[in-house]
C-alpha cells in the first residue's frame, strides 16, 4: 500500500496499544518486520496544556520504518491545532482514534463515541486534514453497538481521510467474539483509499484470512504481545534468532528512557506475556509475577529461553 508516495512496504503493521506499545516494544518489532508502527494514543488537549506528560509517549526509534502517532479528543479545534505540537514532528502520518471503547474515553465523546455523531467525526477529520502536512487516517470499530462500519467509511474518505483501519467489532463486544473479516471485505470494497484490516491475527491461517478479505494491510496487537517475531513468522522468515536477545533489546531500550523503579512494574506483564504458551513455565511466570527486579526477571527468563 501507497499512501502520497509512503510505502507501506510489507503492510504489516504494529498496533496501537496503550501502555504496551512503548518505544522498545516498536523498536524489536520493527527489526523482526512490521514496516509500520503506530504511538499509544495521544491526548490532543494533553499535547496542548501539558506536553510534558506527553513526551515519553512520543519517543521514536531509529528502527522504526513508518512512525504513525495517533490522537485523540473530541473537540475539532483543539484536535487540529494539536496536529502542530512538535510532539508529532517525528510522525509521517497522524492518525485520529474514533475506536476506543474505554469508559473513560467514551464518556468525554472521544474514541468510539464519535462512531455515534458522523457530523462531529466528519468536522474533526475535516478540520485535521485541512492543517495537516502529512496524510491523515482514522481507525475506527464496526459501530458503536451497531455495524455502521461502510456509512462511517464512506464519511472518512469523503472528510478527507487518506485510508482507514478497521478492527472489526463494535465498542460494546469489547474484545469477546471474533472480528467480523466480511465486514471488512465489504468496506474494502466500498471505498477507493486504502483500508487496513484489523482484528484477531494471531498466526498463519489467521493472516491468510485477512488477506482474502482484500485488505490493503494488516494490523497485529494482541498476537504480538509477547511475540514481536510474529512479523517475521507470518513473513516467512520463521525466526531463528536468540529470543531471549529481543527481550533484553526491549529492555535496553526502555532503561535509556525511563526510572528503573517505574520500569520495573511496567514490564511485569510484557515479562509475563513473553513467558506464556511456553510449556512448563507455569513456575517461572510465578517468580516472574513477584519478582523485585528487572535483572532478576531477565535471569528467570533466560532460564527459560536458553533451556
Ligand atoms: C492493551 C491494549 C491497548 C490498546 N490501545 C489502543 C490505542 O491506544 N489506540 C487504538 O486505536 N487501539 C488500541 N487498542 C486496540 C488495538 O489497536 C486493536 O485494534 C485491537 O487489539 C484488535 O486487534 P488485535 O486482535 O490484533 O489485538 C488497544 C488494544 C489493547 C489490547
Amino acid at each position: 500500500m501507497i499512501v502520497n508516495k509512503i510505502n507501506f512496504g510489507n503492510n504489516l503493521i504494529l498496533a496501537p496499544m496503550a501502555g504496551v506499545s512503548d518505544v522498545g516494544f516498536r523498536e524489536v518489532c520493527s527489526i523482526l518486520g512490521a514496516d509500520a508502527t503506530y504511538s499509544e494514543m495521544l491526548s490532543c488537549r494533553a499535547m496542548l496544556h501539558n506536553p510534558k506528560k506527553t513526551e515519553l509517549m512520543t519517543i521514536t526509534s531509529p528502527f522504526e520504518k513508518i512512525k504513525i502517532g495517533q490522537i485523540f479528543g473530541h473537540e475539532p479545534s483543539i484536535m487540529a491545532q494539536s496536529i502542530f505540537s512538535p510532539l508529532l514532528n517525528n510522525y509521517q502520518i497522524i492518525d485520529i482514534n474514533m475506536g476506543c471503547p474505554a469508559p473513560k474515553i467514551v464518556k468525554n465523546g472521544e474514541g468510539c463515541a464519535l462512531m455515534k455523531d458522523l457530523t462531529l467525526a466528519s468536522k474533526i477529520i475535516s478540520e485535521c486534514k485541512k492543517v495537516s502536512k502529512v496524510p491523515i487516517s482514522v481507525k475506527f470499530r464496526l459501530g458503536y453497538n451497531q455495524d455502521i462500519s461502510l456509512e462511517f467509511g464512506r464519511m472518512c474518505e469523503e472528510s478527507g481521510a487518506n485510508f482507514v483501519t478497521l478492527h472489526a467489532r463494535t465498542a460494546e463486544q469489547g474484545y469477546s467474539g471474533k472480528a467480523n473479516y466480511e465486514a471488512i471485505a465489504k468496506l474494502k470494497q466500498s471505498l477507493h483509499i486504502p483500508v487496513i484490516g484489523n482484528g484477531d491475527v494471531i498466526d498463519k491461517s489467521s493472516y491468510k484470512e485477512m488477506l482474502a478479505t482484500g485488505v490493503d494491510g494488516v494490523m497485529i496487537g494482541r498476537g504480538a504481545q509477547g511475540r514481536p517475531w510474529i512479523f517475521s513468522e507470518l513473513l516467512d522468515k520463521s525466526f531463528n534468532g536468540n529470543k531471549f536477545e529481543i527481550i533484553k533489546h526491549h529492555v535496553e531500550v526502555l532503561r535509556k528512557y525511563y526510572d528503573e523503579n517505574w520500569l520495573t512494574l511496567y514490564l511485569r506483564k510484557h515479562f509475563l506475556w513473553y513467558a506464556s504458551n511456553i510449556e512448563g513455565a507455569s513456575q517461572i511466570r510465578l517468580k516472574i509475577a513477584i519478582s523485585p527486579s528487572i535483572n532478576e526477571s531477565l535471569e528467570y527468563l533466560k532460564e527459560l529461553f536458553n533451556k
